[in-house]
């Protein structure tokens, strides 16, 4: 259930790692919806913690150190200051933007490890896990990649597989291979400490059930999980680099990284409680606060499921109310990429685009990935820029500070009650529908509805439009200067809303329409609505425009710089296996993976697919074909008594892994002969970038025989 009348508000934005910039994608699905509602909770009033920094443990800082050739330290250092500096200028207002590596962070970790070791609460297991003895190294989430067992990505991390968000643990994984030296890994034994979520999941899933009122994405992940069954997660990790697990037995080993990232939002919240001379308990212990997290949905699993485990067995904070992860957010038809450089990079934008920060805050948000994954395409931003912005907006506010400026030196005019009925009705409609916008919006933001949100903000500057349109001030102020003077003040009145309800989403024009209406105290949201909030005779600041038209040169120049990547990356990787175009990272692999697929095919009819005949077995027996280097002999139960299959995946398989395996075969295929024997079908099977092959199994068991459609 959600909390009803919150006294306060602790708002997260999740903790990226500092490995990198920050660029559009991360901007759509965290941290402008988290701005915009905290803003507008700060607004209204309440009382609000908005806490974030950066996470700065856990592999992907030691792979980038190793592939720039710096430590990690260095590397967290130069993103943390890269990273908070962009956010400012960008405007996202967090309370304090700190770092995991702070003293208090590592304390505040180290604390809560420790109470649930003395809660009892950790199952010590010695277990065997991969080792890279190349790289003489245990492997760790993403030092070790292989094939999600859930959903066949054969990219998956050892902790977590990114295309389906299922949480992993290495030796889950099918194939798997070190990141640090390509080899095939070999088992070594090793203590660590597990948090038995198996145990806990009656508690979680009572958790998680109270939420039916997450969004659909969020919940139904959480729910296939649970499903799944939860099993225990080792929250140790043979590393050196992170907070060091606080026991006497446990040399070389360090607090995993997903346990003491969201610990963070604790530390930092105290950091910040510190500072501000606050008690940070108010805002993690008491039930009347409401916690929200805002995240990307790659994090669901660790916030809405391993992270209020951690929350309940250490047993003194509450747990989130809200979970509202975002999809992604695409670039120009292609997924956003850091290592292709596919990207629309906050640091770059801002240098370039000096003053725009606004445009772009209203296009993310205007095309949030709030349901499923949206787009990004600089055509988008101009449109929305010249004909939402400049048209509606911009256009709005201009015409009524322009006509103030003409018809009464700029100040703000006089009402008259008018004697004329459709005169007042016209009036009385623009109060009664304005008095309902602050509400709307509200209810909308409340309800991590940001898109439907600005678009009602939008309507408050079209009502303004629409009143211009029907009451023609130009016009009227030559034979009833009075009625003039009436229709603009209501209209500066409805500026003047605008300045108000628009500081969530464009904080940056918020100030520069006050600054045009003369205002020099901020309005509040409390009294949005109200068409007094401009006293008559008050004087307003000469007119300049709120936003500019963009030509199409302006944006030209970001798409040319667009497509000068894909030809570079073109260039680079002419002629280049996909293996050989990526540095090998797993991120990299799975971006060659899409490079390259295949051009389609002629189109077919459905008469031309329906003569195939698609099926599951299940491989019974499966040997080598003597002398054939590629050929495996199958027995496959195809629920007809079996048949024998020949198929030319002996290089990619043995034959003891295929043994109780099942798969998609085609039926109907000719029976050929092969090496002297005969096959009697052929087996389906997935192509990876790199030649690589995956079965396809039925996601879950099936009968044999059933028909594939
Ligand atoms: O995905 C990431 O970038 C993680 N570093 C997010 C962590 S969020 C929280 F748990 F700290
Ligand atoms: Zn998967």
């Amino acid at each position: 259930m959600p909390l009803e009348n919150p006294q306060r508000y602790t708002v997260t934005a999740a903790l990226i790692y500092a490995n990198g910039p920050i660029h559009i994608g991360h901007l759509a699905g965290c941290y402008l919806p988290a701005d915009i509602y905290v803003r507008y909770l700060r607004g209204t009033g309440r009382d609000v913690a908005f806490i974030s920094g950066t996470d700065e443990h856990g592999v992907p800082i030691t792979i980038k150190a190793k592939k720039e050739g710096i430590t990690p330290q260095q590397v967290v250092d130069k993103y943390y200051t890269q990273i908070k500096t962009s956010f400012e200028q960008f405007g996202i207002s967090f309370d304090i933007y700190s770092r995991t590596s702070n003293k208090v962070h590592h304390e505040t970790s180290q604390q809560f490890f420790t109470t649930l070791y003395d809660k009892g609460y950790f199952d010590e297991e010695v277990t065997e896990q991969y080792y890279d003895a190349v790289a003489n190294q245990f492997l760790a989430d993403r030092y070790i990649v292989g094939t999600c067992p859930v959903c066949a990505n054969p990219d998956a991390y050892g902790d977590q597989c990114e295309r389906c968000g299922t949480a992993l643990s290495p030796n889950e994984l099918i194939q798997p291979h070190s990141t640090l030296s390509g080899s095939q890994p070999v088992k070594r034994q090793t203590k660590n400490w597990n948090l038995p979520l198996d145990r806990m999941q009656p508690e979680i899933e009572a958790y998680v059930n109270s939420h039916t009122e997450w969004k659909t994405n969020v919940f139904g992940q959480c729910q296939s999980w649970l499903k799944e069954g939860l099993r225990p997660r080792a929250m140790t990790r043979d590393l050196d680099w992170g907070i060091k697990v606080p026991l006497p037995d446990a040399e070389g080993k360090v607090l995993y990284v997903w346990f003491d990232a969201p610990i963070g939002y604790i530390s930092m919240t105290k950091e910040w409680a510190e500072q501000q001379g606050r008690d940070w308990e108010l805002y993690w212990k008491d039930d009347k606060t409401k916690l929200v997290h805002f995240i990307g949905k790659d994090n669901i699993v660790f916030h809405c499921i391993i992270f209020p485990a951690m929350l309940m067995a250490e047993g003194s904070l509450i747990l989130a109310d809200n979970v509202p992860a975002n999809e992604f957010m695409n670039l120009e038809g292609d997924k956003i990429s850091t290592s292709r450089n596919w990207a629309v990079w906050l640091h770059e934008y801002l240098e370039e685009l000096p003053g725009k920060e606004d445009v772009l805050r209203y296009v993310l948000a205007a095309n949030a990935p709030e349901t499923k994954d949206s787009e990004f395409t600089w055509k988008d931003f101009q449109t929305r820029n010249n004909s939402e912005l400049v048209g509606i907006f911009g256009n709005f506010v201009n015409r009524a500070v322009v006509l103030t400026e003409k018809f009464n030196n700029g100040l703000v005019p006089t009402v008259s009650t008018p004697d004329d009925d459709a005169q007042l009705a016209v009036d009385q409609g623009l109060k009664d529908e304005l008095a309902q916008y602050p509400d709307r919006i509200g209810q909308a933001i409340e309800q991590y509805r940001f898109r439907e949100a600005l678009t009602l903000l939008m309507d408050v500057a079209r009502l303004g439009n629409k009143y211009f349109a029907e009451t023609e001030p130009w016009k009227v102020v030559k034979t009833d200067p009075q009625r003039a003077h009436t229709i603009l003040n209501h209209a500066l009145q409805v500026a003047a809303n605008l300045a108000i309800l628009c500081e969530p989403f464009l904080p940056f024009t918020a100030q520069k329409l006050h600054d045009q209406l003369g205002l020099t105290t901020k309005l509040d949201w409390t009294n949005a609505g109200r068409t007094d909030l401009l006293t008559e005779g008050h004087q307003l600041a000469p007119a300049t425009l709120l936003f500019a038209k963009l030509d199409d040169d302006f944006i030209q120049i970001q798409i040319d710089k667009l497509n000068k990547t894909k030809e570079m990356n073109n260039t680079e990787n002419a002629g280049a296996t996909p293996a050989e175009t990526t540095n090998g990272t797993p991120e990299a692999l799975e971006e060659a993976a899409l490079k390259t697929v295949a051009s389609l095919k002629d189109t077919i009819t459905y008469d031309d697919f329906a003569k195939l005949d698609i099926r599951i077995g299940t491989i019974t027996e499966a040997e080598r074909v003597p002398k054939s280097d590629k050929l495996l002999n199958l027995r496959v139960d195809d629920g007809m008594g079996g048949r024998q299959i020949l198929s030319g995946i002996a290089k990619h398989f043995t034959p003891e892994e295929l043994i109780g395996k099942q798969v998609t075969f085609l039926a109907n295929l000719a029976p050929r002969k092969m090496m002297g024997h005969e096959s009697q079908g052929m087996i389906l099977m997935a192509e990876d970038a790199d030649g690589a092959l995956a079965m396809l199994p039925p996601s879950k068991p099936v009968w044999n025989g059933g028909g594939v459609s």
